[in-house]
């Protein structure tokens, strides 16, 4: 990693002090403001700050909401409608928040094919990879719980069938079902630690999150073209160049962001979930939020038996496989160039992936009956396939492109 000098010296005697005691203002310095990026980076690089800005907008929101909001069976809907109609500021504050979920999910899923097309995954990135993949799961975990608090049908309903799945696990599933559920069914219990997890797992996230940004700042950056940097020649300080093109990638961001806020901020939930929950009334289609469909289209897509494995504990087995087995991809894909743009073949399977994982995104929310499953079985297989298999053959069988000598020659030309 090339290196920049830090430029900090104290400049008053209360910052002479202040550094002698408690270095943060250098830190801040050395580690954000002069940090030597890349400077080749796109807008794809922009996510990063775009994910820490809906991390503070979901937990600042998120507090507040939860000034007016009251975990129990009997107030829980009501109380959701009392801050959308009588809160003041009540109505954005909530929209803000469930909207946020979603841009949040957009964000991350871009931020995590941005890293499997460009390889950024790749030594000596790994732990920042898997501490990624780590957030992922929290991630997940916390919208899951998030979304059984406003004890809507579907809230109800998801939580039933999700905690359910795990009693498929042989001998202890039972035991850890009611474990979750905090009793025999769904109820004020499992409202109850859902609403404290919920509230949780958040900040436990934003402490991985500084884990992440620790681990990106030993290697530094990869970058479109995934050649390292060699010299100083190949970077720029990170401000104030980087901090105005994140700035401006977040405002971009915010515009679809308040479009939604604004004009349409029920669309991207479903409609069920505007009725109180009742355990007796199971709604037609029970169907997550769009951001876990494509995990929800791989767990119904397993509806046979194999061997002593029956379908629903391959379901579960399959589901959490499509999750772990994002962890091991650096070990997977052992490709000694990084990035897409210079692996022929590579790019293929890289576009077809992205299109298999939105065609599962639409078969979480499809009927599980007639073509869909079929199609389901096949999307999940090539799934697997890609991590499994095609990865590591491509490894071994691919010619990539010539890769530019430096950074600075593919911004500037050979000549430099
Ligand atoms: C709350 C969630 C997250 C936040 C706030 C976050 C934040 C960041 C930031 C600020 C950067 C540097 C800027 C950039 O490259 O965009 C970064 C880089 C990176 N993140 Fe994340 N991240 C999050 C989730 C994830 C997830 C889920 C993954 C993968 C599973 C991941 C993998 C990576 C990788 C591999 C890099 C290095 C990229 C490179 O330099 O090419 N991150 N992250």
């Amino acid at each position: 990693m090339a290196e920049h000098s830090t430029s900090y010296n104290p400049g008053t005697g209360v910052e002479k002090w202040l550094d002698e005691r408690l270095p943060i203002i250098r830190f801040s310095k050395e580690h954000l403001m002069d940090f030597p990026t890349p400077k080749n980076l796109n807008y794809w690089w922009t996510f990063g700050a775009i994910l820490t800005v809906m991390l503070a907008v979901q937990i600042v929101t998120g507090v507040v909401l939860a000034m007016h909001y009251a975990p129990n069976v009997a107030l829980a809907f009501n109380s959701v409608e009392a801050i959308r109609r009588d809160v003041n500021g009540g109505r954005i504050l909530q929209a803000v928040h469930s909207v946020g979920a979603s841009m949040f999910f957009f964000a991350i899923y871009v931020h995590m094919f941005r890293g499997l097309y460009f390889g950024s995954y790749k030594a000596p990135r790994e732990i920042l990879w898997m501490l990624g993949c780590l957030i992922f799961l929290l991630l997940t975990a916390t919208a899951f719980m998030g979304y059984v608090l406003p004890w809507g049908q579907m809230s109800f309903w998801g939580a039933t069938v999700i905690t359910n799945i795990f009693s498929a696990i042989p001998i202890v599933g039972d035991g850890i079902m009611q474990w979750l559920r905090g009793g025999f069914a769904v109820d004020n219990a499992t409202l109850n630690r859902f609403f404290s997890l919920h509230y949780l797992l958040p900040f436990i996230i934003a402490a991985v999150v500084v884990l992440h940004t620790w681990a990106l700042h030993v290697p530094g950056n990869n970058n479109p073209i995934g050649v390292e940097v060699k010299s100083s020649r190949d970077t720029v300080p990170f401000h104030p160049y980087y901090t105005m093109k994140d700035l401006y990638g977040v405002v971009l961001f915010l515009i679809p962001f308040a479009w939604f806020v604004f004009f349409a901020p029920d669309i991207l939930g479903d409609a069920s979930n505007y009725i109180m929950a009742n355990s007796q009334v199971t709604p037609t289609h029970i169907v997550p939020e769009w951001y876990l469909r494509p995990f929800y289209a791989m767990l119904r897509a397993i509806d046979f038996n194999v061997l002593f494995i029956d379908s629903k504990l391959g379901g579960v087995i399959v589901m959490g496989g499509s999750l772990l087995v994002l962890f091991f991809l650096p070990w997977l894909d052992r490709s000694k160039v990084r990035s897409g743009t210079f692996r022929p073949m590579f790019k293929w399977f890289y576009w077809l992936f992205v299109l298999n994982f939105i065609g599962l995104t639409y078969l979480g929310a499809a009927p599980a009956e007639g073509i869909y499953v079929i199609i389901a079985k096949l999307c999940t297989l090539y799934y697997f396939l890609y991590f499994l298999v095609i990865l590591p053959v491509l490894s071994r069988i691919e010619t990539p492109r010539p890769l530019p000598a430096s950074i600075s020659e593919s911004v500037l030309g050979a000549a430099h």
